[in-house]
């Protein structure tokens, strides 16, 4: 529980930690929890801008009703449907009756699916604007961004972005709210994450919504989860920037499924090749042991991406597969890369990744290499040439 925490003079940071929930969407890990946050304006108008996810706070009505003092509430604005910021709307409306409901006509047709909910509805377009007194408001369509009706809400008087999903982040807000309170590097592994999980897939909307966005002074970013970034929003910006165009650091992540471990030998063997060609950030993953929401987040960040699987049934070892669905599904781009594997019949890992590696429209940088039986130091050299054409990539050299 925190005292009422102020983003600007009118208005209140509302958000909760939830430590609870094991997986987000039921399916990418929370090992650090993640906040909600919603936003309440206190202005000659009142407005709440989204809610909390059912029950992860015990009593947000009466947090709402204790800054309000006895006021009534006069807008909800409705960013994001998602249910983990919609879910207290109905609590919300037992207590307000007659607050008007703020979305556009994608927001309510999911409003009215999930809670019955069809009076007080007051649309927007996009652009249109609302003054609560000081505070003058502006819609922004943002579709995608995560779901189809995502709007963004800016604040044209202290140039405050509620920008949904986009900037948000995995991880709870311990003490910490504000950029300027946290160790930063923390938050933004996770921010990259959320980012690759969760809105990933809709990079081109991203940009899409970057395009709108651009005319406007932003001094503080308010998301639905994690830091609001009131020192260096652009800091924030400029990440969402990288990771929509699927920049990568000058890195490499090799990802392995390996059953006896001849195929993890094989990884270790050019992890040790790349260091000799002067690449300093290589991390190395088993797929079997790494949930795929850290892979795919190491993918977005690493320009170079070197896959390799033992041969399954004459396919690629099922959770290879996984991930490799997984970065189709998100239609990752602009990385390097190399492949390997090992065998001890007529194969099936290589070739599927090959397969993959084809369907992304990637070429990879150099032959890819599949070793029968155990890899000795003499089969691995075969590996050298992924080694040397994905640091010459790096380096530009290929480019
Ligand atoms: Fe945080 Fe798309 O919900």
């Amino acid at each position: 529980m925190f005292n009422n925490v102020k983003v600007s003079d009118k208005v209140y940071w509302l958000g909760v930690n939830d430590r609870s929930k094991q997986l987000f969407e039921n399916m990418w890990p929370l090992p650090g929890g993640v906040s909600y946050n919603c936003y309440l304006i206190v202005d000659d108008k009142t407005a709440l801008l989204d809610t909390v996810e059912m029950g992860s706070d015990l009593d947000f009505v009466g947090r709402v009703e204790s800054i309000l003092g006895g006021r009534e509430l006069d807008y909800l604005i409705i960013n994001h449907m998602e249910p983990d910021h919609s879910g207290e709307i109905k609590d919300i409306l037992r207590r307000y009756p007659d607050v008007k409901i703020i979305g556009n006509n994608k927001t309510y047709k999911i409003l009215e699916g999930y809670y019955g909910i069809t009076e007080n509805l007051q649309e927007v377009k996009d652009g249109d604007t609302l003054s609560l007194g000081h505070h003058d408001l502006r819609f922004v369509f943002t579709p995608w961004v995560h779901w189809p009706e995502t709007m963004m809400t800016y604040d044209i008087t202290e140039h405050i972005l509620f920008s949904a999903d986009a900037f948000g982040s995995f991880g709870t807000l311990d003490g910490g709210i504000f950029d300027d309170e946290v160790e930063l590097k923390y938050y933004e592994d996770e921010m990259r994450r959320y980012y690759s999980n969760i809105v990933g897939k809709y990079s081109n909307m991203v940009q899409k919504a970057f395009a709108k966005l651009g005319s406007l002074k932003i001094d503080i970013i308010c998301p639905l989860h994690g830091l609001v970034w009131r020192s260096n929003p652009g800091k924030a910006i400029e990440m969402y920037q990288k990771w929509s165009t699927c920049q990568g650091e000058n890195a490499v992540v090799i990802i392995y499924a390996s059953m006896y471990g001849n195929t993890q030998r094989v990884a270790d063997y050019i992890a040790r090749a790349l260091a000799e060609q002067g690449v300093k950030d290589i991390r190395v993953y088993d797929v079997s042991k790494t949930h795929v929401s850290y892979l795919i987040s190491e993918v977005w960040r690493c320009k170079g991406v070197i896959l390799g699987s033992c041969a399954y049934n004459t396919q690629m070892h099922p959770n290879m597969e996984h991930l490799t669905t997984e970065l189709e599904h998100y239609g990752v781009k602009n990385k390097f890369l190399g492949i390997f594997g090992s065998h001890s019949w007529n194969g099936g890992g290589v070739r599927n990744l090959m397969a993959f590696a084809e369907t992304m429209g990637f070429e990879p940088v150099a032959a890819p290499v599949d070793l029968f039986g155990k890899p000795t130091l003499e089969k691995l050299k075969a590996c050298d040439e992924i080694a040397v054409q994905m640091a010459a990539c790096l380096k530009g050299d290929n480019n």
